[in-house]
């Protein structure tokens, strides 16, 4: 999609933060039958960070991330407008955002959650990017964070393997539109396919009120549920074909993208959908071989360590697609301008 704007946007910091806990493949072979050799292979994850201490939360990943952003940028919590926290994993079915407001004094803004699973932190950006580029808020927050292993089956191989917890975050600014750094977005959704991968809720008792008024189902959250298989198919044919479309929008060559920053679930994924591309391996940000897949902690994570090792130049175009439950999947093309 072309934006028609009012006022430039460009993400001017970033920030991360990920659980002291490493946890190696290892590890996780005395857990459940596999091993460093069949992870590593079929997916790339060396090790990931897992959340275990009783005083760290959700809130404590996001706000240490958002905290070194706005280190970063030499800003204070009171300039920022706004806060998204995109997260499948809050502390409080009500949203953590607000939290997170507290936690880092950030009065003065607004603050919600946003769930996207893994695609959380794509359409993050791109609300932030709305909400600037109409010229309605000048500093917005956005936070990927999450902490699926409160959620995940730790005796299911399949699944156990594959996830790891932590908090990225970003802050973008207006600016000139000559300087918009936010280029253009390109968001998909498929609600038919939501059962290949979910963390559902089941009704599976029923509270019967005083005098039998009322006849109430209650429930609760399952472990995380995902087909490995059709989401591997959906991700390797359907985020080339939203990259293409948003590129062509923007009359962007794939010669002319100078990385590619995809959702981190599995090596083979980021290496099949650079291939379609035509775009070559060592254009690839990657991370996920320390971290497994963050959800919609993983792009942000990537990003601040893209930009702590100095690999993003002024101008670079830099293509972030996100993909996952939902089904959910975007692209969202940036121009780094700092
Ligand atoms: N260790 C050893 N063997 C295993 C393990 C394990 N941890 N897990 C599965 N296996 C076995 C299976 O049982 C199967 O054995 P069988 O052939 O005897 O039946 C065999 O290995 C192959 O299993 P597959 O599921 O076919 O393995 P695959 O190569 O597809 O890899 C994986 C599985 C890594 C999950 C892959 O399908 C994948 O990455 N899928 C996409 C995940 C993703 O992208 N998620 C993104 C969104 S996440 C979100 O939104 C929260």
């Amino acid at each position: 999609m072309v934006l028609s704007i009012l006022q430039g946007a460009r993400i001017l910091a970033t920030g991360s933060a990920v659980p002291d806990l490493c946890v190696k493949n290892e590890e996780l072979s005395k857990i459940v039958d596999t091993s460093n050799e069949w992870i590593v292979n079929r997916t790339g994850i060396q090790e990931r960070r897992i959340l275990n201490k009783k005083e760290e939360s959700i809130i404590t990943l996001a706000s240490l991330a958002s905290i070194k952003a706005l280190k970063n940028a030499s800003m204070n919590p009171l300039d920022i407008d706004l806060i998204i926290l995109a997260t499948s994993s809050p502390n409080d079915l009500f949203g953590s955002a607000a939290q997170v407001q507290a936690e880092i004094g950030a009065y003065n803004a607004v603050a919600f959650d946003l769930t996207a699973a893994c695609s959380g932190f794509v359409l993050g950006i791109i609300t932030a990017a709305q909400f600037i580029q109409n010229g309605s808020y000048h500093n917005i927050l956005v936070i990927g964070a999450d902490v699926l292993s409160k959620w995940i089956d730790w005796s299911d191989r399949n699944t156990c393997i594959l996830f790891g917890d932590g908090a990225g975050a970003v802050i973008i600014q207006s600016c000139a539109k000559e300087d918009n750094g936010i280029l253009g977005f390109q968001l998909n959704t498929n609600g038919k396919e939501a059962h290949q991968l979910s963390i559902p809720y089941e009704k599976n008792y029923i509270i019967k009120t005083r005098n039998d008024i009322l006849d109430i189902n209650q429930g609760q959250f399952k472990y995380l549920h995902m087909n490995g298989k059709e989401v591997y198919k959906f991700a390797v044919s359907q985020v080339p074909i939203s990259i293409s479309k948003c590129l062509k929008s923007l009359n962007i060559l794939p010669e002319h993208v100078q990385w590619l920053l995809l959702h981190q679930a599995n090596k083979r994924i980021l290496h099949a959908v650079a291939n379609r591309l035509s775009i070559s391996f060592n254009k690839i940000i990657s991370n996920l071989n320390k971290y497994g897949n963050t959800s919609a902690a993983s792009i942000p994570l990537a990003l601040d360590e893209a930009i702590k090792d100095k690999k993003i130049k002024k101008d670079d175009i830099i293509v972030i697609s996100g993909f996952g439950a939902g089904l959910t999947w975007g692209t969202v093309v940036i121009q780094w301008k700092c």
